[in-house]
């Protein structure tokens, strides 16, 4: 039976953690699936941890889908949910619309969309139409040459002031629930008492409902760049499934993120 959005926002209510992870291919989403993740994110990271390029801005619809057709094939219960590529939902809500509606028809359950106030309307428009949404605020990859690089966002007043109320305008616009990535963890801890849906923390606060992290960072296989919210899951494991094992207890039973990958 596939993990509803439901059961979501009853852990979301009940306080236990959710375990999300990025995964890109059939063979890692039964493992991931048997490791007990319970949402398996196809990530347009995988620009940078499949294909080797610096930036995840390259990567198209087809190879989304593709993607999204093979974890779809791998997982049996755990929730799917599709990133839209950059440049597939700026456009107009119709734009979304079709693009989204290919990610649902190759397995997905839900996509995510990058940005706040924003693409509001878009979300609306998907929501309206039958299309359940994830969204993400704080650090966004997709706008990596508009923020000067992948930084920490939210520091100031101001700026902290922007991600909370981009994080409200996507529960308003009726997303699921929202990725806070990269932001001071005081400011995703006041976000998630804030909202009502389920807040998915990547260098963000142990308080989020619950956390993601790159497949490829956790397993230290990514020989890119490490940002400081991750934590190399295989060292010391026996197998590939005991080091995501390890990452789904250690998100249950709170002790990641520790201090150390959060920010001030
Ligand atoms: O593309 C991705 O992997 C993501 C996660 C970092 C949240 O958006």
């Amino acid at each position: 039976m596939r993990l509803t959005l439901e059961h979501f926002r009853n852990l979301r209510q009940r306080g236990e953690k959710i375990v999300m992870l990025t995964c890109y291919d059939a063979s890692f989403a039964t493992l991931c699936e048997a490791a007990g993740v319970e949402i398996l994110l196809v990530g347009d990271s995988l620009g940078m941890v499949v294909q080797g390029m610096d930036s995840t801005l390259a990567v198209s619809m087809d190879e989304t889908v593709y993607h999204t057709r093979c974890v779809a094939r791998g997982a049996q219960s755990a929730l799917v949910i599709a990133d839209m590529p950059f440049g597939s939902y700026q456009e107009s809500p119709q734009q979304a619309f079709a693009n989204a509606s290919r990610l649902l028809a190759a397995g997905a359950q839900v996509v995510k969309l990058e940005g706040g106030r924003v693409i509001l309307e878009t979300i609306r428009f998907l929501v309206d139409r039958g299309i359940p949404v994830c969204g993400h605020v704080g650090l966004t990859p997709q706008a990596v040459h508009q923020l000067g690089g992948y930084r920490v966002q939210g520091r100031s007043e101001p700026a902290a002031k922007r991600v909370l109320d981009d994080a409200r305008a996507v529960e308003q616009a009726g997303a699921a629930m929202v990725v806070l990535e990269a932001i001071p963890a005081t400011l995703a801890a006041e976000i998630t008492q804030a909202l009502t849906i389920a807040t998915i923390g990547i260098g963000a606060n142990v308080e989020c409902s619950g956390q993601v992290l790159v497949l490829h960072d956790m397993l230290d296989i990514y020989p890119g760049r490490k940002a400081r919210f991750v934590r190399n899951f295989m060292e010391g494991a026996p197998s590939i499934k005991a080091a995501i094992e390890r990452y789904v207890a250690a998100v249950k039973d709170q002790s990641f993120p520790a201090k150390e990958h959060m920010f001030q």
